[in-house]
C-alpha cells in the first residue's frame, strides 16, 4: 500500500493541476492539520490570479475525496487537512501486516556503491574514520532496507611513498615482534618509530628509498614485506568493526593498490580523449571552474613528472571501475569535508572522460570534524591520535557502570555493549552530518534527551508492557477515541516518508529526529491512555497494537542505524 503521505501528496497534486497543470502541491506535515498544501501561493503568482482564490478551487476538489475529513483554507492561500479516521485505521493496518512497516522497496533496484571507513595502512583510524564509518554504514543499511544493491568499498590507503620506510621499519623490528606489535593494534607507534628513523638517519632514507623503487618494481620479498603491514592493518581494523558491529567485511577491501594496474589505461583514456595537458612534467586534466586563489586554473594531476601515480589518479580508476565493472547507478562517498573539491574534481573529469553520465551520480557524503571537550579537535590529553579500539572499550565500561547503577542482571556484559555502540553511533549520527559534533561520554550515554540509551530505553520500556500482560489480552482492531492515541497513529505513518527523505538527503539525523519525536509522542500517549489498566478489552487490545507498531518502529529505526534495540534495559 502506498503511504500515507504518498497517497495525500497525490491527491493534492490532482487537485492542484485542474488548476494548474503540472504544479507542485508543496505538501507538508504540520502543527495545524495533519498536513498542509502550500501550493496555491505559487499557483496564483505564475497565473497573476488571487492565492486564496486558487487554494479554495483545488480546496473545493479536496472536500469530495473520502481520504480527508476535513479540508480548510488559512492564511493567504494554505490549505489545512486532516485525514478521515478510516483512512488513518487503513493505514495502520496495512504498516502492521508489513514486514517493513510500510516501507516501499524500489521498483527498479539501484547499484550502490558506498564508499567509507577508508583508513590508512600502518596508521590509526581516526575519530574521522570513526563518523565515516557510522554514517557509511547507516545509510548501507538504509539503501539495504529499500531493496537496493549496495556495494561497500574500504577505499584502504595502501600505497605510496611512507611505504618504504614502513617496510625498511618492519626488518629493522624483525617481522615476527613487528607483525606483534601492530597484531596489538599499535598502528601509530608503528608509524611514529619509523618517521622517527627516517627524519634521523640518511642511510635509513636512503634505505627506503630503494625499498620504495623495490616495492613499484614488483619485487617479490617486497611486495610480500609489504602484504604484511597490509594484512596487519586491516586485521586491526576488523576488530574494530566487528566491535562497531558495521558490515563492512574484509572482502569490501578494495584499497588504493587494487587499482595499481589500471592506472596506465587512466591516463592512456584521458589522453585518447584530449583531455591530458602535461605541466612540468607531470600528465595533468584542468576541469573548468577550478582555480587556486591567484585565479590560475587547477589540475587533477593524474601522473607526476617522476612517473608515479596518486591519490587524485586511484579515485580516476575506481570511479571508473565502480561504474564500468560494477554497474553502480549511485556513488556515494563518506569522506570528510576537507575532501570536497579533491572529489568535485574526480567527478568533473570522470563527466569530462565520458564515464560519468547521467543518470549515474556520484555524491560526496561529506561530514564535520569530532571535537573534544574543549571544542578543539579531538584528541588524547597527550595530543595524539585516540586509539578507536580503547575509545570503544572505553565506552562499554562507561555504559556498564551506568547499567549497573539501574539494578543486577546476568547480560550487562551484552547490554552495556549494545548500549556503548549505540550511544556512540546515535550521538554521531544524530547530529546533521555538515557540523562538528563534540565527543561527550555524559552526553552520549544520558538516558535522557535526544540519545542512543534513551532510545533503546523506550523501546525496551514497550517490550516490557507486553511482559506485564496478566489476562492474556492480545493486540487487537485499532480505535483511535483519544486525541493522543490518534497523534501516536499520525506520527507511526509517518516513518515512509522520513526513510525517504533520510535517504534523499543522505541525512541519518532526519531519521534520529523522527525517532526521537515518536518517543515522545508515545511517552505523552502512555500518561493519558492506560494501556493495561484501560476498562474494556477492546481498547486494551488496540493500545496494545499501539504499542506494538511503536516498538517495531522503533526497531527498525534504530536497526536502519545500525543500533541495536535490547528487549530489557
Ligand atoms: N584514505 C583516505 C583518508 O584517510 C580516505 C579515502 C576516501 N575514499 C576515497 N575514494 N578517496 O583520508
Amino acid at each position: 500500500m502506498t503511504s500515507l503521505y504518498v497517497q495525500v501528496e497525490a491527491a493534492c497534486a490532482a487537485a492542484f493541476a485542474s488548476v494548474l497543470d503540472g504544479s507542485d502541491p508543496i505538501v507538508r506535515t504540520s502543527d495545524h492539520a495533519d498536513f498542509q498544501a502550500n501550493g496555491a501561493m505559487g499557483i496564483a503568482k505564475s497565473l497573476g490570479r488571487n492565492p486564496r482564490e486558487v487554494a479554495q478551487e483545488a480546496a473545493e476538489e479536496l472536500a469530495a475525496n473520502p481520504l480527508f475529513s476535513s479540508v480548510e483554507v488559512a492564511g493567504p492561500g494554505f490549505i489545512n487537512l486532516e485525514v478521515a479516521p478510516e483512512a488513518v485505521l487503513k493505514g495502520l493496518e496495512a504498516m502492521g501486516t508489513s514486514e517493513t512497516l510500510g516501507i516501499e522497496t524500489a521498483a527498479t533496484p539501484k547499484t550502490v556503491v558506498i564508499d567509507y571507513s577508508s583508513p590508512n595502512v600502518a596508521k590509526e583510524m581516526h575519530v574521522g574514520h570513526l563518523r565515516s564509518t557510522v554514517i557509511g554504514d547507516a545509510l548501507c543499511r538504509l539503501f539495504e532496507l529499500t531493496g537496493n544493491r549496495v556495494i561497500r568499498r574500504n577505499h584502504v590507503g595502501d600505497w605510496g611513498t611512507p611505504f618504504g620506510m614502513l617496510i625498511e621499519h618492519l626488518l629493522d623490528l624483525g617481522e615476527k615482534s613487528a607483525v606483534s606489535e601492530l597484531g596489538m593494534g599499535d598502528l601509530d607507534g608503528f608509524y611514529r618509530q619509523a618517521r622517527a628513523k627516517f627524519e634521523a638517519s640518511d642511510a635509513f632514507k636512503e634505505r627506503s628509498r630503494q625499498r620504495v623503487v623495490l616495492l613499484q618494481g614488483g619485487d617479490e620479498e617486497t611486495l610480500r614485506l609489504w602484504r604484511v603491514l597490509v594484512a596487519e592493518s586491516i586485521r586491526y581494523f576488523d576488530t574494530v568493526y566487528r566491535a562497531l558491529d558495521v558490515g563492512m567485511q574484509e572482502a569490501d577491501v578494495r584499497g588504493e593498490s587494487f587499482y595499481n594496474d589500471q592506472l596506465d589505461t587512466v591516463v592512456s583514456d584521458l589522453e585518447a580523449k584530449g583531455l591530458i595537458q602535461y605541466s612540468g612534467g607531470a600528465a595533468c586534466v584542468f576541469p573548468p571552474g577550478f582555480t587556486n586563489r591567484d585565479g590560475e586554473p587547477l589540475p587533477v594531476i593524474v601522473r607526476k613528472s617522476d612517473e608515479g601515480y596518486g591519490y587524485a589518479a586511484t579515485d580516476l580508476a575506481a570511479i571508473r571501475d565502480r561504474i564500468e565493472v560494477l554497474g553502480a547507478d549511485l556513488m556515494l562517498y563518506v569522506v570528510g569535508a576537507p575532501q570536497a573539491q579533491h572529489f568535485e574534481m574526480i567527478f568533473s573529469v570522470a563527466k569530462m572522460a565520458g564515464w560519468l553520465n547521467e543518470p549515474v551520480e556520484a555524491v560526496h557524503v561529506s561530514f564535520g570534524n569530532v571535537l573534544g571537550p574543549d571544542r578543539k579537535m579531538f584528541k588524547t590529553r597527550s595530543g595524539e591520535t585516540v586509539k578507536l579500539k580503547t575509545l570503544l572499550d572505553e565506552g562499554i565500561e562507561r555504559a556498564r557502570a551506568a547499567l549497573a547503577q539501574r539494578g543486577e542482571r546476568d547480560d550487562i556484559d551484552h547490554v552495556a555493549n549494545q548500549v556503548a555502540m549505540g550511544a556512540i553511533k546515535y550521538a554521531d549520527l544524530a547530529t546533521d552530518r555538515q557540523r562538528d559534533y563534540v565527543f561527550d561520554w555524559d552526553r552520549m550515554l544520558a538516558f535522557e534527551g535526544n540519545t542512543g540509551p534513551y532510545l533503546q530505553y523506550a523501546h525496551a520500556r514497550i517490550r516490557s508492557i507486553f511482559r506485564r500482560v496478566e489476562d492474556g489480552t492480545e493486540p487487537g482492531a485499532i480505535l483511535l477515541n483519544e486525541p493522543q492515541e490518534r497523534a501516536l497513529a499520525m506520527a507511526l505513518l509517518e516513518l515512509p516518508e522520513v526513510i525517504a527523505s533520510t535517504i534523499e538527503t543522505y541525512s541519518p539525523s532526519k531519521l534520529c529526529t523522527y525517532l526521537f519525536d515518536l518517543a515522545q509522542t508515545f511517552t505523552t500517549f502512555y500518561e493519558f491512555c492506560p494501556v493495561l489498566k484501560a476498562d474494556e478489552v477492546a481498547i486494551r487490545a488496540s493500545r496494545l497494537s499501539l504499542c506494538e507498531l511503536t516498538a517495531s518502529t522503533l526497531r527498525l529505526g534504530l536497526s536502519a542505524l545500525g543500533i541495536e534495540a535490547p528487549e530489557q534495559m
